[in-house]
């Protein structure tokens, strides 16, 4: 189905759960995280009611998010009906990859094409420090689970954060001469919740190309523009969601764990579809395409995202 500002809208972003097993810093709090009850969660059956009604409008990619999907006991059913529902060509999940080493084949078993990974850094003590509880050496394992159960397109996920990993540009982009993998670096972006990142965190994507002056233009890939390092397997991305936003092609909704519809990752505009038979969902569907707004407000660390949610609690 079309918005009103005459862009298709083909992709879901479904969150399955806020809960996760990191606390990245930029993403949310580490303690105080309220846990929903079971009553406002979506069920199971709900969100896949909510799939085919998105289905029936016209959306064909799902991405599964959270808070980190894997740690939902009931993750492999979820996906395995978002993968059956028909109409959706494409069923990716994004993970921390804590959990691919046991999960990566049955996910793709359970008909899961695409997996995105997060990983910021390659130092062990930074990792901990950014997630305030992970483990380097288990993401690494879960990337390379996900390559060795066949996965197409891996693509990784980094935030760049002044002072943080901004050394590190070189380091994470020749990811892609190890591995058959992208690696996107992506602009932080100020959300209500990580107040603490100053102005000097936020580092634009052009700095990647001032790292790697050897990278040459590729394509686009959805919000990503990408380059590609001399004989490497895959591409090197960027996302730029605070320097050059990419309202004017945007194509997608979101769903919240609360059953929350989203037209917007950047509004605090939610519509909620808890409890409703697929027709009804629909029609709140339509209500949230057509009332997709133009365009969110500039974003920078004065001009925080309207959002009035955390990350975890939005799905990216
Ligand atoms: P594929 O194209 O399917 O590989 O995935 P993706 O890039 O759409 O999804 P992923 O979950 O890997 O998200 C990558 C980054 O882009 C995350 O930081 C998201 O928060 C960000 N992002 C995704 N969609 C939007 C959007 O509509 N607006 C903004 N500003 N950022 C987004
Ligand atoms: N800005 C940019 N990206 C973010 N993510 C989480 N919070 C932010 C933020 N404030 C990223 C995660 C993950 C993806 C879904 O969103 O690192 O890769
Ligand atoms: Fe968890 Fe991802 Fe948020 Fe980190 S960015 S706390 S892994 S949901």
């Amino acid at each position: 189905m079309k918005d009103s500002f005459g862009r298709s809208i083909t992709y879901l972003r479904l969150s399955v759960t806020e809960l996760c097993d990191l606390r990245c810093r930029y993403c949310m709090p580490e303690e105080g995280v309220c846990k929903l009850r079971h009553d406002q969660l979506l069920s199971e059956e709900e969100m896949l009611r909510a799939v085919g009604a998105a289905a029936a409008l016209g959306i064909t990619k799902v991405r599964v998010t959270g808070g980190e999907p894997l740690t939902k006991p009931n993750i492999l059913s979820i996906c395995r009906g978002v993968a059956a529902t028909p109409g959706i060509l494409e069923t990716g999940v994004t993970t921390n990859g804590l959990r691919l080493p046991e999960l990566a084949a049955p996910l793709r078993e359970a008909g899961v094409s695409r997996v995105n990974i997060s990983l910021d850094t390659l130092n062990p003590e930074k990792y901990a420090y950014m997630t305030r509880r992970g483990e380097l050496s288990q993401a690494l394992a879960g990337i390379e689970a996900a390559l060795r159960a066949g996965f197409d397109r891996v693509k990784i996920n980094a935030v760049l954060i002044g002072g943080f990993n901004d050394d590190e540009i070189p380091a994470l982009a020749n990811l892609t001469r190890r591995w058959p993998v992208d690696v996107r670096f992506i602009e932080l972006m100020p959300m209500a919740g990580n107040r603490e990142f100053g102005p000097q965190s936020y580092i634009p994507v052009s700095r990647v190309l001032g790292a790697l002056p050897e990278a040459v233009p590729q394509a686009e890939d959805g919000v990503a523009r990408l380059y590609r390092l001399p004989g490497a397997l895959g591409c090197v991305g960027l996302i730029s969601p605070v320097s050059q936003h990419f309202c004017a092609s945007c194509n997608r909704i979101r769903l919240t764990a609360d059953g929350k519809l989203k037209p917007c990752l950047h509004s605090a505009e939610e519509i909620s579809i808890k409890g409703l038979d697929e027709e009804g969902m629909r029609e709140k569907m339509r209500q949230a395409i057509e009332g997709k707004p133009r365009c969110h407000d500039a974003l920078s660390a004065e001009s925080r995202s309207h959002a009035a949610r955390t990350m975890n609690q939005i799905g990216g």
